[in-house]
């Protein structure tokens, strides 16, 4: 059983990818860690407590870390998740206060509890993840491995450039680049492939549990975003990938590669730029998703989901 720790800013998707963590035999969540991203730091706390009620966990604790990205102004992603992030009705209140310890600490000690074993997922902005290769420079290299849902390949969502989680801490992201730290990158060149179509969400729907029903509505409300932004139908499942990187990785096709994370004021700022034909010559620094087989996926997200409440 790996020993995993999901950093994040639920957010509709994180709060689909952490119910298939927290629904996985393959791994043990040791803890959540909110930091700000698609909606403000207490909302992102929150919204931890709410997806463990929902999964029916109170042995799994919320460590509260960054409000604001290291050097940026901080983005919202209100308009995509809800003012609430969570944009469902019938949710449960968090049954837990969050712990007393602050995400980075927590992240550390807990690396330095697990010396080579640990995976860390995130589906945020890195600032919690910068902070504490900061405070800790052994951590780097005591982590199994980090696993981001954030850049791209190619184009962004958040400008033609750069993907949300990656603009909303460029200098946050740059700092995990380039840390030497063990790390995969699930972009948005595949999880814009994993769509949550009608029939998806309505299977979702028909599991007949609590976490399925709100699963459910949280997609419909996400979308209703992607047909007006991208004229898709439905939205992307970016975070639940990233969490299916870690439990399946033969359903995704990974390359090793350079990237670099554009920190310079202007249209690029916050791009993972991709060196996909090694055209740099420079040492690669992460192993980046180019393929997904999103059916398979889809079915196993499905199958686990019906375990929870
Ligand atoms: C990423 O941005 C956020 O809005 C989502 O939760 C996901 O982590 C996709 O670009
Ligand atoms: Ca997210």
């Amino acid at each position: 059983v790996l020993p995993v720790i999901l950093d994040g800013d639920p957010g509709l998707d994180d709060a689909v990818a952490w119910l298939l963590a927290l629904a996985s035999p393959e791994v043990q969540v040791l803890g959540l860690c909110a930091v700000h991203g698609n909606v403000g730091l207490p909302l992102t706390t929150r919204n931890s407590g709410v997806i463990l009620a929902l999964a029916g966990r109170t042995d799994v604790p919320v460590h509260v870390g960054a409000d604001r990205p290291l050097l940026r102004a901080p983005l919202s992603a209100a308009a995509v998740h809800g003012e609430s992030g969570l944009p469902a009705t019938g949710l449960p209140d968090p049954v837990m206060p969050p712990a007393p310890e602050h995400a980075v600490t927590f992240l550390i000690d807990t690396a330095r509890a697990h010396p080579g074993a640990l995976t860390l997922v995130a589906t945020g902005p890195l600032t919690n993840v910068a902070l504490a290769f900061r405070m800790a420079p052994d951590l780097p290299a005591l982590l199994r491995e980090v696993v981001w849902m954030g850049g791209s390949t190619g184009h962004g969502n958040s400008t033609p450039a750069a993907e949300f989680n990656a603009l909303a801490d460029p200098h946050a992201a740059a700092v995990v680049f380039s840390s030497g730290t063990p790390l995969r990158m699930v972009g948005l060149n595949v999880t814009m492939q994993c769509v949550a179509t009608p029939e998806r969400v309505e299977a979702l729907r028909r599991l007949g549990t609590r976490s399925g029903e709100v699963c459910a509505e949280l997609l419909t409300f996400y979308a209703g975003v992607y047909r007006e932004r991208y004229g898709m139908t439905g939205g992307a499942l970016h975070d639940p990938l990233a969490i299916g990187a870690v439990l399946w990785p033969e359903l995704l096709t990974w390359q090793a590669m350079h990237v670099d994370v554009d920190t310079q004021p202007g249209p690029n700022f916050g791009r993972t730029v991709c060196d996909l034909y090694s055209v740099t010559g420079q040492p690669a620094n992460a192993r980046v998703a180019v393929a997904v087989q999103d059916e398979p996926f889809f079915e196993r997200l499905l199958g686990r989901l019906a375990q929870l409440p």
